[in-house]
This record gives structure tokens, sequence and C-alpha cells, in this order.
């Protein structure tokens, strides 16, 4: 297993170029099930989960092949095996995506249940009762979900829940309506830009959807998808990400592959912090200013602030000076990374889904575990500030969804290393 060593107190300074969205390539490799024709996308991150989704795809009868620097062609060459097994389910829970493709494609879908993670419980029960709105026959069966309907039909679907909506439920309920008969309504549908960068997909391929991106979307069923090409939205979170590192190490970093209307509640956020964020021509620049403000935020579903920058964003406000208070509303259980920051000096207490952070005047390197994707990140950006050294181990997390981050950092002028056990 790899780790990350990593010398802190370095400034970062110069150019990034962001990836492409893991969360969007996710569910668009997994709709070309749903395509008669070759389909084409590009700009995909080079990531674990991309080769893990790419796996699966083989698992299920497609064609998966590298046609350049991130770009595949997907062709479903065998429909006979609709079986996503365990073994690859339990190494990513985005395989829960394939779910809606399958069974509007070939009628039926054996799917291992997803289990609990790091992050939380996470169940996929909207994913189920959209699927079965739409005339599914559902039922659990030695730990996978087997779903089959001779035909689906158009319906009214409400995707609401505890937490607000579901991005993976909304995806899998909007691919499985495309080949339905008649009209699908999705309320209370998630609204990130990846579900409207499925969509745009999805109507490349000649589904017919309006709303997406929007709480209600609409979906008139067809008889057939062709193939399409398609090219992956930029990532927010890996830009989030890096914009936080910049603004923590007090450094100047210029981002290129932006979309500043993905960032509007990111750059609000560190805009109150005191973090200069100025934006020109899909490139933007993060750098802080000395002096760091604390804030209260609240993780909110899109357009909100995301949960998926929450334990980067309390790295940088254990820096500020004084408390700041950050509420998970998305995955209340999302705190692995407190513990560990207090491993490095952090002053954090935790209550119930509550964060309190009070700023100190430095972390301190410490060996350290990666728990989770982002709480991996969360650890890098701490590794980053600390004085003296940080050893972050398992950090095959972060290899889940950041593209060569350690590559990224290093020609920012960070002194990290990767070293194997
Ligand atoms: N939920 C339910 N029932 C369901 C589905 C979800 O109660 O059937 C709850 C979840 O437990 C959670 C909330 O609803 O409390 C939102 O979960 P959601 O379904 O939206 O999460 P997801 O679609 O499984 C995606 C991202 C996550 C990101 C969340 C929230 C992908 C591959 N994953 O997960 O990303 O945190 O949306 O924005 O798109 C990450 O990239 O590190 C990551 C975890």
């Amino acid at each position: 297993m790899d780790k990350f060593v990593i010398n802190g107190g370095c400034r970062l300074h110069g150019d990034v170029q962001v990836s492409g969205a893991k969360n969007s390539a996710l569910p668009i490799m997994a709709a070309s099930l749903l395509a008669d024709g070759p389909c084409t996308i590009s700009s995909l991150p080079d990531l674990r989960d991309v080769r893990t989704m790419a796996n699966l795809l083989g698992q299920l009868g497609c064609e998966v092949s590298s046609t350049g620097e991130g770009k595949v062609q997907i062709v479903t060459a065998d429909e006979s095996s609709s079986h996503a097994k365990y073994d690859l389910v339990r190494q990513m829970r985005a395989s829960i995506c394939v779910l809606g493709p399958l069974l509007a494609k070939r009628r039926q879908a054996r799917v291992a249940m997803p289990g609990g993670c790091a992050i939380g419980s996470r169940p996929v029960d909207l994913h189920l009762r959209g699927i079965s709105a739409l005339g599914a026959h559902v039922e659990l069966d030695g730990g996978d979900i087997v779903a089959s309907a001779d035909k689906l039909k158009g319906a009214e679907i409400f995707l609401g829940g505890p937490f607000g909506s579901t991005v993976l439920g909304t995806a899998n309920v909007m691919m499985a309506a495309t080949l339905a008969e008649g009209q699908t309504v999705i309320e209370s549908a998630a609204c990130e830009p990846e579900i409207a960068d499925l969509a745009e997909f999805l109507k490349s391929i000649g589904a017919k959807i309006s709303g997406a991106g929007t709480p209600r979307i609409v979906i008139e069923g067809v008889d057939g998808l062709a193939g399409a090409e398609h090219v992956v939205i930029p990532d927010r979170i890996e830009a989030g990400t890096f914009m936080i590192a910049a603004a923590a190490t007090n450094g100047q970093v210029k981002l290129s592959n932006v979309r500043m209307d993905h960032m509007v509640a990111v750059t609000d956020k560190l805009r109150q912090i005191g973090v200069n964020v100025e934006a020109d021509n899909g490139a933007v620049s993060a750098s802080s200013a000395r002096r760091l403000t604390p804030i209260d935020a609240t993780t909110q579903p899109y357009p909100g602030f995301p949960t998926d920058l929450q334990a980067q964003l309390i790295v940088l406000l254990c820096l500020a000076d004084g408390n700041s208070v950050v509420t998970e509303k998305i995955h209340p259980d999302r705190f692995m990374h407190v513990s560990e920051l207090l491993r490095m000096g952090a002053n954090i207490r935790k209550e119930g889904p509550t964060a309190i952070v009070t700023g100190v005047n430095a972390l301190v390197g410490a060996p350290v575990m990666a728990s989770d994707l982002r709480a991996s990140a969360a650890l890098v950006i701490a590794g980053l500030i600390a004085r003296g050294r940080t050893t972050i181990s398992r950090v095959y997390h972060i290899d889940r969804g950041y593209e060569r981050i350690e590559k990224k950092l290093r020609a920012l002028g960070a002194e990290i290393d990767r070293v194997s056990d």
C-alpha cells in the first residue's frame, strides 16, 4: 500500500489543469449501456474509479477501449449478462448507476447491493422507489438487487429524501426513463451539474429530456438510443480542492478548465474567509490574505456548498482567526478526518453533524490515516501546511478521485512523495 510523505511549509505557486469530473464520468460511462452504437467519451480523468467502471462494463458485455489521452470508446458487444457483481460494486458505490440502464435496455438487472462506507450508511431506497414507479419488479436476493420489467412505463416520481434529493438516484431514474413508454416527470430531482452533464450525453444519443439541472426533469421515452461523442465537464471538487490548498498554503495558483458557474457557493465561502478568487476566461486564480476570517458553513445539495469539499474547508478553517461552525447536511457522519486532524494539532469539537473549528497558529506534521476520498484530500492539504513531516497511509482512497494529485502538487512546489510500504 502506498503512502504520501509530505514536508509541510511550501507555498503553492503556479498553474494547474483541472481534470474531467469523476462524478460525471462514472454515470455517463454507465449510460453507454443504453446505446446501440459506439459511445466515445473524452476528458475522462485517469482514476481508479474510472478503471473500476470500465471493468464493470466489461463484466456486462461492453468493449471499452482507450482511443487516446483521456478518451474511451464503449461498445456493447454482448447483452447476455446483466449481473454487476459484489467484487466490483463493493469497490465503488457508483457502480449502482448501471442499474437504471441495464433495466431499461435489457429489461433485467442484478446489481449487488452497495454497502455502507466510511462516510455513512448511504441507502439506495430512493433509487429502488424510482425504478419501481416505472413499473419494475424489484426484490433482494442473496445481497443483490434484482429488477425486471417487460416494459417500463413513464410515471411521476418524487425523489426527495431525508437529506435532500439523491444524485445517483436521479441519474438512475433518468437513465431508466429514457427508454420507458411515455412521459416521466422526476420531482425533487438532484440539480448537480453532473446530472445536467449526464442529460446532455443522453440527449446526444437521442434521449428526450428537459429540465435537467433543475428540481423537475421531464423525460419523453424513445424506442432506441444511438452512439455519440461527449466531453465530460471539469471536476468542480478537484478545482475547489486546489483553490483551498492554494489559500491554505498562502500561495497563488491559477487553475484552467474550470466552470466558474459551477463554483458559486464555493467561491462565495472562500471570499468570506478572505481568499482572493479571480476568474478570467475559463481560468481562475486563488490566493490568500494573511488573515483568514472564521465563517459558518453548511453543506447542501447543489447549488449549495458541496459535502465533497467539507473536509478540505475544515482544514482551511483550522488557520482562521477564531471559531468557525461547519454543519454537514448531506452525509451527517462524514467527519472521519476530524480525529486525524486532531493528531496534527487542530482544535475541532464535534457536536452531532456539526464541527466547531477553532483556529490554531499552526498544524504539526504527524502520521495519519486516510479513511475516504475527500478526507484524504483534506489530510494532504493539512500536511502541506503543517510544520514538519506528515505521513498519510492508505492513499489508495485518494487515487479513486484525484488524478495524479502528488504530481500536480509537486509541479506547484509542494514537497510530496509517494512511497510504497
Ligand atoms: N439517500 C437516501 N436514499 C437513497 C439515496 C440517498 O436516503 O436512496 C441519502 C444519502 O444517504 C445521503 C443523501 O441522500 O444522505 C444524498 O446522497 P446521494 O444519493 O445524493 O449520494 P450519491 O449519489 O450516492 C453522489 C456523489 C458523492 C456525493 C453525493 C452528494 C457520485 C459518484 N457520488 O453520491 O460523491 O457526496 O452525491 O453530493 O456522484 C465523492 O465524490 O467523494 C462522493 C462521495
